[in-house]
């Protein structure tokens, strides 16, 4: 195990990421940990982030000294490098000049262990405006820059190194070769850490943890709650229940797919519940255009039904919830940004479920990690590599009140959409794509008799992390075949739109 302890900065998970693509498990940490809490997690080594902050200010992200003195492999990134000085009684000062973007280090200890196989002259990332005026006692300067006379330094007898750009930043170009030194050369770790493993670990936890008591599962279809499910049902068998709940806002035969792998046909030991409860949120649904009362209502009706069904079943002992890393970290740090939509995970916590302990055997991953345990549990492709749906289903995608017609007509649009991105092969290389139901209608003619009806808005976006998103360059003929099947096969509409806007301004769903 390596420790990333978090200083704020937004590199953090990357770090994390950089580590476990050498195959070498690590969590992340507040600064704000306790120093026995590490030492009792005995970890091979210690890495300390970025942060927006400076060191020599009062009330700064800190850590005591002892932390240096543990034995550990400590390695300091950019602000965590010269946190690491400034502790150890070097001198951290405010730059003339900001260093920022790529910029050439020289390496002057060619031989230091985390500059092993590392070019004497090297693109790196930096982003500071304080740097390391005086490398604390016991330390040597092992890289510089034009600007910066501590890129990096070291103390070897006591394992202790700083480094002040920043590694795990894809522009620096050898950055991974040097977390990979620092963490298999400096700090030894085998590198063995791999997805069968942690599926086989993970199972047997659960097992010990769940003994012979009784396991409740909402299942969404969704990879998480998926690759939760699998594991827990290959765990426990069926001591667990899953309870899908068919909102009726679900994509055109989704229901039935969920069904046919996690329901009695299908190749799993559990118990699979389906709940069909289209009319309930149609009901509720009637009337209401807007968004964040939709969202509200949907996920609030979720709950409700999920409770119901929880009701019938009786007390459990767990409740298991799909939690990512990404939302672990998310919720840790949040508290900054606007909210520009609520409830973004339909579902939350029900009231008057009885359970005793809440079970999330997929807290330590990435979203691709969990893909890659989906895989190697044995889960159909298509569902591990199925693209993010939101919680709220088609009800956000369809703009002012909810029908069950208008339901019909989004989800006629968007499988023929899906089915001619696949058949064009770009299922796997567009980040999110879908048909949305404007709320707009236009005369149209067909077979010369005039129409007024819906216009569909084809939605297509690359993101990485999808904070941000641009539209993807479909193939013009890609999008006339869809348009014309469209309009020729669902009753209903007669307009098709190709839907331009990046986010920001816009979102990647319609509501
Ligand atoms: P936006 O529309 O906010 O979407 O740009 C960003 C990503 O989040 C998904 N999304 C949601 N997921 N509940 C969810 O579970 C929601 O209410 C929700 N709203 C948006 C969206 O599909 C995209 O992947």
């Amino acid at each position: 195990l390596v420790i990333v302890l978090d200083f704020g900065g937004q590199y953090n998970q990357l770090v994390a990421r950089r580590v476990r693509e050498c195959n070498v498990y690590c969590e992340i940490y507040s600064y704000k940990t306790d120093i026995q809490k590490i030492k009792e997690m005995n970890p091979k080594g210690i890495i300390l982030t970025g942060g927006p902050n400076s060191c020599y200010e009062a009330d700064s992200p800190t850590y005591s000294e002892e932390l240096f003195k543990l034995g550990i492999p400590v390695l300091g990134l950019c602000y965590g490098a010269q946190l690491m000085m400034h502790v150890l009684g070097g001198e951290v000062k405010k730059a003339d000049v900001r260093e920022y973007g790529k910029t050439e280090v020289v390496v002057d200890k060619t031989l230091s262990k985390v500059f092993q196989g590392v070019s004497e002259k090297t693109i790196c990332w930096m982003s500071h405006f304080d740097y390391i005026a005086q490398t604390a006692p016991g330390f040597e300067i092992t890289a510089h820059t034009a600007d910066c006379p501590v890129a990096a330094s070291e103390n070897e007898v006591e394992k202790l190194y700083a480094i002040q750009f920043h590694p795990e930043v894809l522009h620096t170009v050898e950055g991974t070769k040097m977390i990979n030194n620092f963490v298999k050369r400096v700090c030894k770790c085998s590198g063995d850490w791999k997805m069968d493993a942690f599926v086989e670990n993970s199972i047997k936890e659960i097992r010990q943890k769940v003994g012979s008591g009784k396991v409740l599962c909402a299942l969404s279809g969704g990879v998480d709650s998926s690759v939760a499910a699998v594991m827990l049902s290959k765990a426990i068998g069926n001591q667990l229940t899953c309870v899908f709940v068919d909102h009726g806002l679900l994509r055109k035969n989704e229901g039935d797919e969920v069904e046919a792998v996690f329901g009695p046909d299908g190749p799993y030991d559990l118990n699979f519940i389906r709940v069909n409860a289209q009319e309930r949120f149609y009901d509720k649904l009637k009337g209401v255009e807007e968004p964040e009362r939709k969202r509200k209502i949907i996920g609030e009706e979720f709950i409700r039904v999920f409770e119901e069904e929880a009701k019938k079943i009786g007390a459990v002992d767990f409740l298991v919830q799909g939690t990512i890393y990404p939302d672990v970290v998310e919720s840790g740090l949040g508290g900054e940004s606007a909210v520009i939509k609520s409830h973004h995970n339909v579902g939350g916590l029900p009231d008057y479920v009885d359970f005793k302990e809440i079970i999330e055997p997929l807290r330590d991953l990435f979203k691709d990690e969990v893909r890659k345990a989906g895989l190697e549990m044995g889960i159909p492709e298509h569902l591990v590599f199925r693209q993010p749906f939101p919680g709220p289903g088609l009800g956000i995608r369809i703009i002012g009140e909810v029908t069950a017609e208008k339901v019909r007509m989004v989800q006629d649009a968007d499988a023929i959409y899906r089915e001619e991105i696949a058949n064009a092969g770009l299922d796997r290389s567009i980040g999110q794509y879908f048909a949305g139901l404007t709320n707009m209608r236009s005369v149209g003619v067909m077979g010369d008799e005039r129409t007024y009806d819906y216009a569909v808005a084809l939605r297509a976006v690359n993101t990485v992390d999808f904070m941000t998103a641009e539209a993807a360059e479909i193939p013009f003929e890609v999008l006339n075949k869809v348009m014309s099947r469209i309009i020729n096969e669902v009753r209903g509409v007669n307009r098709v739109m190709y839907d331009l806007t990046s986010k920001p301004p816009g979102t990647i769903e319609f509501e």
